[in-house]
């Protein structure tokens, strides 16, 4: 039987994936807590003491959560990202607050210098804000906020207002981001993939010359444990990146460091399949972009797929090669449903394999190889399990009908969420919470998964079916 019919199948036995949790608990109740503590009137920000502004994918994320909560606030948290959109279509990684002093965080508008160094892309003049991306998961987040109240959406117009936004993001990434010419984006700078300190980005990341360390002073040592943080030597290369790309006025294209990262483009594609349902909802048709992500899919596979490590890399456009380093990001692309199914396979047995130990010695899936060098339990993205990727996994594995292995992964995401007391980023040993408390998304995907029932199959999409036109699935066994 054809993979797409099998697994719509096994799904179309459940149709009502979603539900309201029969009795809000304590759990319920924290979640919504953050949220709320977190909400500033216009948007959520990640924590109030270490991230005190709009971050991108953060705010994408939590307006998956957010949904279940008031669907309209959802809206305009996305919304009011949007509104600080460049004219180029970039989506910038932080909307700053103008209400909070300039060295609560490090870098502060002063240095991104947004309507000065932004004019030539189109910054816009009424908000300042970074100017460097984040990945792609505002579509899916635009369209699952839409699911969440379809008549709620329909009356605001939300998906026609969002629609040409979200096609101008894509067509920005597609654009001017295909810096290895083989279709794949690439990030520019660590923080735009958003997993800042990846040992992936070491060997990248040696060849460019940190800023000193007295040209700078970081905000973040003032909210967070050193021990879980990234390095000094760290921020200077980060620092020397985001100052170069200010000075060459955001132009894209000549950036030291360029690399094809697995999670972002597998975002990119499920943000195509969001946007086609977008398209066709709106009446027009998705076709075109179903193909679109059909090609990327295609490109991933070839250009970052490793066929003996059975999972995918991060290139390095630089140099041309596949970085050699495990990161939770060459695991993601399990989220897309088309995805070959000896791929997605093959993703499964690695994700419960000594390199992640999912199922026997972690909890959470942790966000670096437990087995390679750099790997630490507590420094934020060299390690440490985080609450976005366990929830894309577990989405992952749902959807190619790995239902107890999901059940067990949303189980240990809502326990380790509450004591934790909605930590950042967590110990994927123990749980033992590292980095903020409190933290937005963490609040929200908690929330997300109270709302489904588990033993479920739904698809990313959230509707607990594969759609007949989603009828890219491969059947191709690639691994
Ligand atoms: N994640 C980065 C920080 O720690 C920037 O987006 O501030």
């Amino acid at each position: 039987m054809d993979r797409t019919v099998q697994l719509a199948s096994r799904a179309a036995q459940h149709p009502i994936a979603y539900d309201p949790p029969p009795e809000p608990d304590e759990l319920h109740l924290g979640a919504v807590r953050v949220l709320e503590d977190n909400w500033t009137g216009a948007s959520t920000v990640p924590s109030r003491s270490l991230y005190p502004h709009q971050w991108s994918w953060d705010s994408a994320f939590i307006a998956i959560g957010l949904r279940h909560l008031s669907p309209l606030r959802a809206q305009r948290e996305l919304e009011t990202l949007l509104d600080a959109q460049w004219e180029d279509g970039r989506i910038p990684h932080i909307v700053f607050n103008p209400s909070v002093p300039l060295d609560a965080y490090f870098p502060s508008p002063d240095f991104w210098r947004s309507s000065t160094a932004g004019r030539a892309a189109g910054a816009p003049r009424t908000v300042q804000t970074s100017g460097i991306v984040q990945p792609p998961v505002h579509a899916l987040a635009a369209w699952l906020v839409h699911c969440a109240d379809p008549l709620l959406s329909r009356a605001r117009g939300f998906l026609t207002r969002v629609y040409p936004r979200l096609a101008a993001w894509h067509r920005y990434l597609l654009h001017r981001r295909d810096l290895g010419g083989g279709g794949l984006v690439s990030v520019v700078h660590p923080w735009e993939q958003g997993m800042d300190n990846s040992p992936c980005w070491d060997a990248p990341l040696a060849r460019v010359t940190p800023a000193p360390a007295r040209s700078f002073r970081r905000a973040d040592l003032d909210h967070g444990a050193a021990e879980d943080r990234p390095t000094d030597l760290d921020y200077g290369r980060y620092v020397r990146l985001a100052t170069d790309y200010r000075d060459r006025e955001y132009a894209d294209g000549a950036s030291e460091f360029a690399v094809e990262d697995p999670s972002f483009n597998a975002l990119l594609i499920a943000s195509e399949h969001a946007l086609s349902r977008v398209a066709d909802e709106l009446g027009a048709t998705g076709a075109a972009r179903r193909a679109r992500a059909e090609r990327l899919t295609t490109a991933m596979l070839d250009r970052l797929w490793d066929p003996t490590e059975q999972m995918f890399f991060c290139r390095d456009v630089r140099s041309d090669e596949l970085i050699p380093e495990r990161s939770v990001s060459g695991l993601l692309p399990l989220l897309l449903p088309t995805l070959p199914r000896g791929t997605a396979d093959a993703l499964v047995r690695t994700t419960r394999g000594p390199h992640f130990g999912l199922g026997s010695s972690t909890r959470l899936p942790p966000s670096y190889d437990l087995l390679g060098e750099a790997f630490d339990p507590h420094r934020y993205w060299r390690g440490p399990a985080w609450f976005n990727t366990s929830w894309l996994l577990e989405r992952g594995l749902r959807t190619h009908g790995e239902q107890a292995m999901a059940d067990a992964l949303r189980e240990a995401v809502l326990d380790i969420a509450g004591t934790s007391g909605f930590a950042e980023y967590v110990d994927p040993h123990t749980g033992e919470a590292c980095g903020a408390t409190g933290f937005g998304w963490t609040a929200a995907l908690a929330l997300d998964l109270l709302h489904m029932r588990p033993g479920h199959g739904v698809s990313l999409m959230g509707d607990g079916t594969f759609d007949s036109s989603d009828k890219g699935v491969r059947g191709g066994d690639r691994a």
